[in-house]
């Protein structure tokens, strides 16, 4: 599959190597042949076991390597990109998937929004000018479509009333790469992805929250009344998407997402019938910053990348669930 879109050999630049999205589309480029040098900070977002499970995965693969670093120094950034070029392997793509991410946490502290998803871009966009890499492939969010837009969402609706920090960082990031790909000509593709799920994912995220802890016969915390629908997209599907966007495309942004929103009490019940047990419900009022809906149009992804979402939510959440029975030792453990 990725030998069809990216030719085997080449060397790619992936930040965020150990966070959920990027060890997965580093794990597959790898899988088909390239070198990958992998940048994580290990962010505290949320309990760092989960990324040294991830990297772990990462380097059995004699052609990873990876550096703990920061992309939010100018300086470490240069340093990454200067030590590729001294070796004469530039790099074929940059794959920006570093980031603060998660909507309430970024009302809490949005600097640390700022510093990483915004400066974090900006050290990449002028490195990529610097350097002369030609290609970034960056990560958006669907948080940026907010509310009161008509769904499915598509790219080209005006998206200016975000509803928390996290997304206006994303949408800053969004226009910061407009102009360098306006004045330096990088060839610049931004995705904007819909609600990833899936094994090792995130814990701060409803899918691994909900496994776990009906696994475990906790409580789950459910805000709002269940009517809330997510627009859940497998991160295999969401992967493969990241890599066709590594072809040449001027300046594009693609939703990414599963076009099949599924209403938060239905998922609940397809996670319960996974886990083999009912859920405790907690309930608590919705949160402002918590969009009600999101709802991906992905006609763009499908025409000009010849990509469609493959795993359908009830098989995505098995292999999630198959995943924590499997880690279930040390993933039971995990703050959720
Ligand atoms: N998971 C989703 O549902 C989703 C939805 C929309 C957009 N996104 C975006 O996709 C990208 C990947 O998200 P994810 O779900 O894999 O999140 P993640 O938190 O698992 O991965 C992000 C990784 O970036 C690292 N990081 C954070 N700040 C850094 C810094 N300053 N320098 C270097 N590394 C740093 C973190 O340690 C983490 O491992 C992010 O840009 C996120 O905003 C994710």
């Amino acid at each position: 599959m990725t030998a069809q879109t990216v030719q085997p050999g080449n060397t790619y630049l992936i930040t965020g190597a150990a966070g959920f999205i990027g060890s997965r589309v580093a794990e597959m480029l790898l899988e088909a042949g390239n070198s990958v040098v992998g940048v994580d900070n290990f962010a505290p977002a949320y309990d760092v076991r989960l990324k040294e499970w991830r990297l772990q995965q990462l380097q059995k693969f004699p052609a990873f390597t990876y550096h703990q670093w920061d992309i939010s120094d100018p300086d470490v950034v240069t340093a990454v990109f200067k030590k590729q070029a001294e070796q004469g392997r530039p790099f074929a793509a940059v794959i920006n998937l570093a980031a603060r991410a998660g909507v309430r946490a970024s009302i809490e502290n949005p600097a640390v929004y700022i510093s990483t998803n915004i400066n974090g871009t900006l050290n990449l966009l002028n490195a990529c000018r610097d350097f002369g890499a030609k290609k970034l492939v960056t990560a958006s969010t669907s948080s940026l479509y907010g509310e009161g837009l008509p769904a499915p969402y598509v790219e080209s609706l005006n998206t200016e009333r975000m509803l928390s920090p996290y997304a206006a960082t994303k949408k800053a990031a969004e226009v910061l790469a407009y102009t360098y790909h306006y004045l330096y000509k990088i060839d610049i593709t931004i995705f904007r992805y819909f609600t990833v799920y899936g094994p090792a994912g995130r814990p701060d995220m409803m899918p691994f929250k909900f496994i776990q802890r009906i696994s475990e016969g906790r409580s789950i915390p459910v805000f709002g009344d269940g009517t809330q629908s997510r627009d859940f997209t497998y991160v295999d599907d969401i992967a493969r998407g990241t890599i066709l966007g590594l072809k040449p495309l001027g300046y594009e942004i693609f939703n990414l997402g599963s076009d099949q929103p599924v209403l938060l009490s239905d998922a609940i019940s397809i996670i319960e019938k996974n886990v083999g047990k009912k859920a405790v419900i907690e309930r608590f009022p919705r949160h402002p910053a918590d969009v009600a809906s999101t709802w991906a149009n992905i006609e763009k992804a499908k025409s000009l990348l010849g990509w469609k979402p493959e795993v359908p939510f009830e098989q995505g959440i098995h292999n999630a669930v198959d995943w924590y029975n499997k880690n279930r030792s040390w993933a039971s453990q995990i703050s959720t």
